[in-house]
C-alpha cells in the first residue's frame, strides 16, 4: 500500500495515501489521517481561510494544497503552535484576553495567519495588520477583535 512521509508539528508521520495523486489535499490528510481537526474546512476554494496552516512558516490554504507540496517541508497546524501543554502561543493568549471568537469556526485559520504575520513582521502597522488578515472571512464579524488581538500579540511577543 502506498505511503507518504510528512512532518507535522515537528513529528514525522507515514500516512497511508499516495502523494502522486494530486486529488489528495493536505487538509484531508491532516483531519482524517492524523486526526488534527483544529484545521477547518470552509469553502474548499481557497477563499475563506478556515483551512490555513503553515508550510515552512508560510501560510497556505490546505484545502487546495496537494499533499505532494508538503512532502519534505514542515507543516504547522493550530495544534502545534503552543510552546508546551501548559503555555499558549502569544497569539492564542491575545485571542483569549480579547475574547475574539464568537462561533469560533474560522478562528484557527485566523490565528495561523496572525502567527505567520508576526513571525515575518513583529511590529506591523495598523494597515499591515488589516492587509495581512484581509484574506480571512468571519461570518460572525469578529474583525475588530481580531485586529485588537493581533496588536496585543505583537506587544506580548516583544515583552
Ligand atoms: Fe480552504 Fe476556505 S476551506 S480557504
Amino acid at each position: 500500500m502506498a505511503s507518504t512521509a510528512i512532518n507535522v508539528n515537528g513529528q514525522e508521520y507515514a500516512v497511508p495515501v499516495d502523494a502522486a495523486d494530486e486529488s489528495i489535499k493536505l487538509l484531508w490528510v491532516l483531519r482524517h489521517d492524523l486526526g488534527l481537526t483544529g484545521t477547518k474546512f470552509g469553502c474548499g476554494l481557497a477563499e475563506c481561510g478556515a483551512c490555513t496552516v503553515l508550510l515552512d512558516g508560510a501560510p497556505i490554504r490546505a484545502c487546495i494544497t496537494p499533499l505532494a507540496m508538503a512532502v519534505g517541508k514542515k507543516v504547522t497546524t493550530i495544534e502545534g503552535i503552543a510552546p508546551s501543554a501548559d503555555e499558549l502561543h502569544p497569539v492564542q493568549q491575545a485571542w483569549v484576553e480579547v475574547g475574539v471568537p464568537q462561533c469560533g469556526y474560522c478562528q484557527s485559520g485566523q490565528i495561523m495567519e496572525a502567527v505567520a504575520l508576526l513571525d515575518k513582521n513583529p511590529s506591523p502597522s495598523d494597515d499591515e495588520i488589516r492587509e495581512g488578515m484581509a484574506g480571512h472571512l468571519c461570518r460572525c464579524g469578529t474583525y475588530t477583535r481580531i485586529f485588537t488581538a493581533v496588536q496585543l500579540a505583537a506587544t506580548m511577543k516583544k515583552g
